[in-house]
């Protein structure tokens, strides 16, 4: 019976202005040397004009060119990001309306940096209900939520999105999954609070719009917590694991999750120095570049960790094989 779910298909879409760290220099009191050597990014892309559905979009259309199916077959789109056009409609819906995906269901998934392993989790449950197409994409326009102004924050990120085609199959390629979520831990990591201002409640003004971050905390929590979720996750199959993609934050939090659990850097794939933290977007965009690349080939049976971690707190990871 045909109900695993695989992956059948990958693309990505960034916005064409890409903006270097010597750009930002000049924007602000940082310098290249201080954003590489703390963060391993060189450059991200930041939107002129476009919008997470904008970019969400083009990734669809690209699924759907790559894989030659009708928009109309499709089951389901998920769309996971922190950045949405509006609260309402849902990217989703607005993916769902442009590619004329008629006979899907779409909503979005808001687990920030973890927004593409929740929505990909939850995709293959409805594929093993019964269900048989879905995309789910990561997508993202951060930069509207930064503080420009705000060193510590706005060099870390960058804006775009990609996405896969999740499809039934009868053999299995999803092994095992681990998410996590720790709400005591919310303040770690803020960005998009709107105050009440209707006739019945007249909120105080605060600054909580703009992202905020405890930079420590973070770091402590992804090479901690993380580390013990790939561990039970990649249980006795850690090294037989051939690329371990996770979340593009920060080329050290990598650097120091590869040596404790003890697996080679080279099996740890990065993109960061080119697009920076693309939260949602970041794993998807780094599983389409490697498999432009060749170095993933789907159909080749290579098995990968996927893992996100991030605001909630939230962070989980998905063994799966392509
Ligand atoms: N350029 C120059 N100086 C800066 C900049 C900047 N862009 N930003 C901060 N500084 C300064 C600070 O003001 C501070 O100066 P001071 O010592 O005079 O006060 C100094 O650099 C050190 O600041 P810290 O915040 O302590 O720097 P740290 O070494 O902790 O590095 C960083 C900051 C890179 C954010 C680090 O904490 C980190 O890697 N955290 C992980 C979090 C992360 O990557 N989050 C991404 C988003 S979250 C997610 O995706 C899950």
């Amino acid at each position: 019976m045909k109900n695993y779910a695989k992956i059948t298909a990958t693309a990505s879409y960034v916005p064409a202005n890409r903006v270097t760290n010597d750009q930002l220099s000049e924007m602000m009191e940082t310098s290249d040397e201080w954003i590489t050597s703390r963060t391993g990014i060189h450059a991200r892309h930041i939107t002129t004009g476009e919008d997470t559905s904008d970019l969400c979009i083009q990734v669809a259309e690209k699924l759907i060119a790559e894989t030659n199916f009708p928009a109309d077959s499709l089951d389901f789109i998920i769309v996971a990001t922190m950045s949405p056009d509006y609260t309402c409609p849902s990217v989703a819906c607005m993916v769902q309306g442009a590619i004329g995906a008629t006979q899907a269901f779409a909503f979005d998934v808001t687990a920030a940096c973890s927004g593409f392993v929740f929505g990909l989790a939850t995709a293959e449950k409805f594929i093993r209900g019964g269900y048989q197409r879905g995309l789910v994409i990561g997508g993202e326009t951060t930069s509207k939520l930064l503080d420009w102004e705000d060193r510590s924050t706005a060099v870390l990120f960058g804006d775009g999105a990609a996405g896969v085609v999740v499809e039934a199959s009868d053999v299995q390629h999803f092994h095992r999954e681990l998410l996590a979520s720790d709400g005591t831990r919310q303040k770690s990591l803020t960005a998009g609070k709107k105050n009440f201002d209707s006739p019945f409640w007249q909120e105080p003004p605060t600054d909580e719009y703009f992202l905020q971050m405890n930079g420590r905390d973070i770091f402590d929590f992804a090479t901690r917590d993380v580390v013990k979720n790939i561990s039970a996750v990649a249980a006795e199959e850690k090294d037989t694991i051939d690329y371990y993609l996770l979340h593009q934050a920060n080329e050290r939090i990598i650097d120091k999750i590869a040596r404790k659990l003890k697996v080679p850097r080279e099996k740890f794939l990065t993109n960061m120095a080119d697009y920076g933290n693309t939260s949602a977007a970041s794993i998807p965009l780094l599983l389409d570049e490697a498999v432009q690349a060749g170095t993933i080939q789907l159909g080749s049976n290579q098995k990968l960790m996927l893992t996100g971690y991030g605001g909630g707190l939230t962070w989980g990871s998905l063994l799966v094989t392509v």
